[in-house]
């Protein structure tokens, strides 16, 4: 059984509120396709809207980056529900470090992880569980389908880019600076430690999930592959 991490975009899950249909389509691809998944879930809505109500209590970064975290935490517990159901070999707890989740991958196939400490987000996570791992893929989902030449929300002329180099992604993350409850394509630790690794990265979004079996088949798919 092949190891892949995903890095589940907060945004796709918790809009705004947890979104059902979507989890458990997910669920179903992940649970059908028969791999071991260590899922890093991010914070979206919730850690976006803590932040912001914290900031009105203290503009400690360590602080607002653990109210981050935490709710990063509280929608990986949300999403789990349905391996619990299901009654699939998972872990029922939040992994707190990727130490942690690597020794549970062994036993359980589906572990699940939010934040772990201030100063990154959940894709700089899901890069550090696959160095852990020793896993090759890292997948994110997102609702922007792939990397773009501009942002597609802002900008009607930018077009998807199907595949880019680690270095390419790198230039493109390192002129941004990191703040708590950030919003960006992809963490600049993230690809930095991901060009250091080598590790594979899959930019799909949440429409067309089930490109994940491509990417598990080493098939080309409708996102961004970044190796
Ligand atoms: P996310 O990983 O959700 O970041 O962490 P994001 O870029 O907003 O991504 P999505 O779209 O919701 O998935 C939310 C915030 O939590 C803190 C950071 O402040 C981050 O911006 N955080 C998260 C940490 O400080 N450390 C972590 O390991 C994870």
């Amino acid at each position: 059984m092949e190891k892949i991490i995903l890095s589940l975009g907060g945004s796709v899950v918790n809009p705004g509120e947890l979104n059902i249909g979507l989890i458990k389509k997910l669920s179903k691809i992940l649970i059908k396709s028969k791999q071991k998944y260590g899922i890093v879930v991010g914070g979206g809505w919730l850690a976006r809207k803590m932040v912001l109500e914290g900031k009105k209590l203290s503009t400690n970064q360590d602080y607002l980056d653990d109210l981050g975290i935490n709710s990063t935490r509280v929608n990986a517990q949300a999403v789990l529900g349905y391996f619990i159901e299901k009654k699939q070999k998972v872990y029922p707890k939040i992994c707190l470090t990727v130490e942690e989740a690597e020794k549970k991958l062994k036993k359980y196939n589906f572990v699940f992880m939010g934040g772990t400490a201030p100063g990154h987000t959940t894709d700089y996570v899901a890069v550090k569980l696959a160095e852990k791992c020793k896993a090759k893929k890292v997948v994110n989902i997102s609702n922007v389908d792939g990397i773009y030449t501009a942002d597609p929300k802002y900008d009607k002329t930018a077009t998807k880019i199907p595949e880019m180099s680690l270095n390419d992604l790198y230039k493109m993350m390192i002129k941004e600076k990191f703040k708590p409850g950030q919003n960006l394509i992809f963490d600049q630790k993230a690809t930095v430690l991901a060009k250091r690794n080598k590790t594979e990265l899959h930019f799909i979004g949440s429409i067309n999930m089930g490109d994940i079996i491509k990417i598990i088949k080493g098939k080309k798919h409708g996102g961004t592959t970044v190796k």
